[in-house]
């Protein structure tokens, strides 16, 4: 096209016509909404899994348009709350800006369809498992779960039956009763051990709990079930109403081939602490130095109802503190681990610093009293400090050796 007056400005009226049209239409299912449902939401919101309705289709959606505009503007869909000032996380969750936008301007227009040609591939999402087929599943005898009171934590041995050692690559819990599983520990009982309850130093398989996503280790790297081991189910049910009957399971798979590196889940907590009533702010921290070389794989903070604020910190060489994960919005009913983007490596003798800090005032919406003293203690009314973390360490060092300096 020759290169005049004339045709310049018609190039630019067409462009901004363009512009007018894009701005001007409405954000529409298939073409804009439906593909941040797939890579945000579906994870939770299709059938089997947490999320009370599914968002696959257009007529799953539709219903829920305000609503959506409402969760996802208030920041509480996705649920995800590291502090955008400190990590970067691989399992991030969070809307864009734009993203945000789009769900919102979508709801406002009238949850217009679009044509459903435009519409991105479903997602194959499994059917029951999250990661791939198992290679052995794990099941707990039926528990009964009653309508209502406070349930000790229960405990439940369920042997390997491994007769050689076995790495895993990836793990999944899946609980029988959603409604009832508050959260459930998995740990690994190595022969010889007779622990059956309460606290321990064994290695944890897995931690479940709302929102937690199967676990699959990087290439290389492994956790060990040796040869002979029992799984330990630790499991928190808190009571919905009506009876429900548990039978929570865990699959796992093995990995290719044995692996450079070893995972262990490690932790550091307080359990010495007590929070004033109606403290707004009440800060425990607990510190320590890593024995030796490990990379950081991923933080997991976890407290209860009081939980308001949750902070990773380690003392860098030079004395300055960096903070690796800020929880600044604590939610008790997400308790959600964050992998970080890239494994950090720490030297040996790198001093940890978690800080957690809890509402005791009437202003929390969860505080179930502000009136009493706070201790710890398993039941949500009680209080629990636990940092959790994985760490990747050389595949022939087990846990107890870990700690030898
Ligand atoms: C980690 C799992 C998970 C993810 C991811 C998730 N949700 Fe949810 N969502 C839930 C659960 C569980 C509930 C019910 C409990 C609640 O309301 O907190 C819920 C509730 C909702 C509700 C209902 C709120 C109400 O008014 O009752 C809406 C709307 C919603 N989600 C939208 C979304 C959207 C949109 C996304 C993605 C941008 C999303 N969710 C991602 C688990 C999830």
């Amino acid at each position: 096209m020759p290169y005049n007056i004339e045709n310049v400005v018609r190039q630019g009226l067409i462009a901004a016509v363009t512009l007018a049209c894009l701005k001007a239409r409405p954000p529409e299912f298939y073409q804009d909404v439906l593909p941040i449902l797939q890579r945000h939401c579906q994870e939770c919101h299709r059938s089997g899994e947490m999320a009370p309705m599914p968002l696959i289709t257009y007529q799953d959606a539709r219903p829920w348009a305000k609503a959506i505009r409402d969760a996802v503007r208030r920041g509480e869909m996705p649920p995800w709350f590291a502090d955008p000032c400190c990590g970067k996380f691989a399992n991030d969750r969070s809307l864009t800006g734009a993203e945000i936008s789009t769900l919102a301007n979508w709801a406002e227009a009238g949850a217009p369809a679009g044509d459903q040609r435009d519409a991105p591939p479903p997602v194959p999402w499994a059917d029951g498992w999250n990661i791939a087929p198992p290679d052995a599943v794990f099941e707990i005898p039926p528990f009964h779960v009653p309508a209502s009171g406070a349930i000790e934590y229960q405990y439940f041995a369920v042997p390997t039956h491994f007769q050689q050692d076995r790495w895993i690559q990836a793990v999944e819990v899946r609980p029988g009763s959603r409604k009832s599983v508050h959260h459930a520990v998995v740990y690994i009982r190595e022969p010889g051990s007779t622990w059956t309850s309460g606290p321990t130093k064994a290695d944890i398989l897995q931690v479940y709990a709302p929102g937690a996503a199967p676990e699959v280790w990087p290439e290389g790297m492994a956790k060990l079930i040796p040869a002979g081991s029992d799984l330990v189910f630790e499991i928190h049910y808190t009571p919905d109403g009506k009876p429900e009957i548990d039978s929570t399971k865990i699959g796992v798979i093995f990995a290719k081939r044995a692996p450079e590196k070893r995972v262990l889940t490690l932790q550091m907590d307080r359990s010495d602490f007590a929070i004033p009533p109606g403290d707004p702010d009440y800060q425990v921290s607990v510190w320590g130095t890593l024995p030796n070389d490990a990379l950081l794989l991923s933080l997991f903070p976890h407290m209860h109802l009081r939980g308001k604020a949750f902070e990773f910190m380690r003392i860098l060489g030079d004395g300055r503190p960096e903070v690796m994960l800020r929880v600044s919005k604590y939610n008790f009913f997400w308790q959600l681990d964050y992998k970080l983007a890239l494994p950090l490596p720490l030297k040996k003798g790198t001093r940890l610093v978690w800080t957690a800090t809890f509402d005791n005032s009437a202003n929390h919406p969860l505080n179930p009293d502000p009136s009493k003293e706070v201790r710890y203690g398993h039941q949500s009314w009680d209080e629990m400090m636990v940092g959790f973390f994985d760490v990747a360490v050389d595949a022939g060092i087990d846990k107890r050796q870990f700690f030898v300096r």
